[in-house]
């Protein structure tokens, strides 16, 4: 698909057509920061959308936790919502063009929504952007599916992409996926090489 730029994702949003947003924080996602990451920690959530996990960290107490998306409605709906929310840390541009350093980055839901063939480039950036000993953490789809976003991948495929940059530390079914996603999901844990 090769539609899959800032207007197409902008459209959605602008459209109400985004029914991968859950409507609130994923807790698989909140758990892990909660548990294992200290409250100054640089984080990023790339591809955020309307940003409830990111939401839910800020008004915890997570100073530094960023949101990245180039759909600009999809910042509004988060600002919308936290009122002191700084809107610097909302970035609004290309994940690829990013240049600033971070100890942990959550995936969810941007990873499938990339055209696969970006694929080589996401791994490259994503360890481009971590600290020494960084993590990305989060979800991946487990099924098959290439007809547009989401688009589906394995954990043969994971590895593959990943294994020669990271450490895969985690890669196993996620056991508390949400309901609509159970069973077609992967919780991974991969530190920076
Ligand atoms: C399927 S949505 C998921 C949004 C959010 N993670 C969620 O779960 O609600 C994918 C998001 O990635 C954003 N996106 C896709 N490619 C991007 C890129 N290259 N740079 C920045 N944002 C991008 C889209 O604008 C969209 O908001």
């Amino acid at each position: 698909m090769s539609n899959l730029n800032a207007a197409y994702w902008q459209n959605r949003y602008a459209q109400n057509d985004f029914s991968w947003d859950i409507g609130y924080a994923n807790k698989v996602l909140t758990d892990y920061v909660e548990q294992n990451v200290v409250k100054n920690a640089h984080i990023l959530i790339p591809g955020a959308g309307s940003g409830h996990e990111v939401e839910y960290l800020w008004n915890k107490g997570y100073t530094h936790v960023y949101a990245l998306d180039y759909a600009t409605d999809a910042k509004a709906l988060l600002l919308s919502r936290v009122s002191n929310f700084p809107e610097d840390k909302y970035l609004t541009c290309d994940f690829f063009e990013l240049d600033q350093r971070f100890d942990l980055i959550i995936e969810q839901t941007f990873f499938c929504a990339l055209n696969p063939a970006l694929r080589p480039q996401y791994v490259d950036h994503m360890h481009r952007l971590l600290n020494k000993e960084g993590v990305l953490f989060g979800l991946l789809f487990d099924m098959d599916k290439n007809d547009g976003p989401p688009y589906g991948g394995n954990a043969d495929e994971y590895v593959g992409l990943f294994q020669n940059k990271f450490e895969l530390n985690v890669l196993q079914k996620c056991l508390e996926s949400i309901a609509p996603r159970l069973g077609r999901e992967l919780i991974f844990e991969f530190k920076k090489k």
